[in-house]
């Protein structure tokens, strides 16, 4: 697996001539913020061509819920690949079908039908034309309004980074955002003070009142935002939304892209709350990361709405929607999931990262630990804890935390909220060799600033 260090120097140079980063400069900055190079995986640790071995703390980017190096999966999409690699159009290959049918025993809705796809951006992109054309179905061409949360974040794509509503100023690098898209509260006061009169959720009453509940198509949120920090809303968060959605006529969208599949330990994230959404959006972790695939999951009243005559067709095609190879991916990563009690293994870790995680409040930088619910966690850092005054950019936070976790050989991402989402393969000792080294990081850090 170690590469020679001329490999190695090759890799660099092709890298910084001709590799572009995601979320990073065109070329690459070393030594800190250079991108590592890694060529092989098992469980929760990655492996780089220089021989070092890192924990990765982020799970790749929240997808590898059942860890890396799982043969079975391997060997389910060799064998598919040897069948067939494509479904030409108008055919499916017993792969994808019968995964539909695997996510639908799975969701809230039994009746559930899979729009497949081919990534989390495309299953969003999907989601909010299926709802309008849901609408336009039922006779109501005026409901083509979404309704979304500032700070949250839903995908790349033109009408997804627009549902954040600037998160990480990415809508205002491209010009004008989606046409229709309001955006109202994240609920995540009540997490930090435990005051909560629900008025994030009230809000999407008043939008939608303000606007017009014959404009509105759906509104749409992730169960838990990693991209807003990670807030657990109050249990009556969701239910509230859900009675809005209903008293309106808006469909409700939760994007589970990053929740789906165990992380929050439950399969789906919202059986925390006992509700159903119309549609319901899944990616990463239907195949633990092995390969790209993505889906726009559509409760029967929704998928309903597209029966009958042709002018009601869904017009939306994605080229990779459901390819073989990765549905036999997902089928192989779901029965692990099954067999390994994974979903019930990231509920007891997630409680057991947690209750660790507590440590850490020891140190007068560290303001705030969520999670609970879980690996789903973030420990937040505050220059002044009691005023909750952040870090600015000139006290180079990021630079200095991302070089102790690069000597630490932690795999994750640097900022004043860290999120820490393992695999959901995880075991105890692993959590403490995890926590252990976050402590030892951020003590590092407060003599840095
Ligand atoms: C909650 C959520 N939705 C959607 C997406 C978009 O998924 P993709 O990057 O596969 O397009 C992401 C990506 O991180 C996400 O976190």
């Amino acid at each position: 697996m170690k590469l020679s260090g001329e490999e190695i120097e090759n890799l660099q140079t092709d890298s910084e001539n001709h590799f572009w980063p995601h979320g990073r400069l065109a070329g690459q900055v070393p030594p800190i913020r250079s991108i590592k190079f890694v060529n092989h995986a098992k469980g929760v640790w990655v492996g780089d061509v220089k021989g070092n071995k890192w924990i990765d703390v982020l799970s790749g980017l929240w997808l590898k819920n059942v860890g890396y190096g799982r043969e079975e999966i391997v060997e389910a999409v060799y064998s598919q690949m040897k069948e067939i690699t494509f479904s030409p159009i108008s055919t499916a290959s017993p792969s994808t079908i019968r995964l539909s049918a695997k996510i639908a025993s799975l969701s809230p809705d039994k009746q559930s039908r899979v729009y497949f796809v081919s990534g989390g951006s495309e299953a969003i992109e999907t989601s909010l034309k299926m709802a309008k054309n849901y609408h336009l179905n039922n006779g109501d061409s005026n409901k083509w309004k979404i309704i979304s949360r500032r700070g949250s974040y839903h995908g790349a794509t033109h009408a997804c980074m627009s549902l954040g509503g600037a998160v990480a100023s990415a809508t205002y690098n491209f010009g004008p955002p989606m046409p229709g898209n309001i955006h109202i509260s994240q609920p995540n006061g009540c997490s930090i003070d435990g005051n909560c009169n629900l008025q994030c959720a009230y809000e999407l009453d008043k939008v939608i009142e303000h606007e017009g509940a014959s404009t509105v198509a759906a509104f749409i949120g992730e169960p838990i935002s990693a991209a807003a920090g990670i807030h657990i809303p109050h249990p009556d968060y969701w239910p509230t939304i859900r009675e809005i959605c209903n008293k309106h006529n808006v469909l409700l969208i939760c994007d589970e892209v990053i929740t789906g599949f165990g992380r929050t330990g439950k399969m789906f994230a919202t059986e925390h709350w006992g509700i159903i959404p119309d549609i319901y959006t899944i990616a990463k972790g239907l195949t633990s990361g092995y390969l790209p695939i993505g889906a726009a999951v559509a409760s029967k009243k929704v998928s309903d709405a597209f029966l009958g005559d042709e002018n009601l067709v869904f017009k939306h095609l994605i080229t990779f929607g459901g390819n073989p190879a990765s549905s036999a991916a997902g089928l192989a990563n779901i029965k692990i999931i099954e067999e390994e009690n994974i979903v019930e293994n990231a509920a007891n870790m997630g409680d057991y990262l947690f209750q660790k995680l507590q440590s850490l409040y020891k140190h007068d930088i560290v303001g705030d630990i969520r999670g609970g619910k879980g690996l789903i966690a973030a420990v937040e850092l505050f220059k002044n804890i009691d005023t909750k005054e952040k870090f600015t950019k000139d006290s180079g936070l990021i630079d200095k935390l991302e070089t102790l976790m690069t000597e630490n050989q932690l795999l994750g991402r640097a900022a004043d909220v860290i999120p820490i989402a393992p695999p959901l393969c995880i075991n105890e000792r692993e959590v403490d060799y995890l926590v252990d080294k976050l402590d030892l990081i951020i003590s590092r850090l407060v003599k840095m600033l």
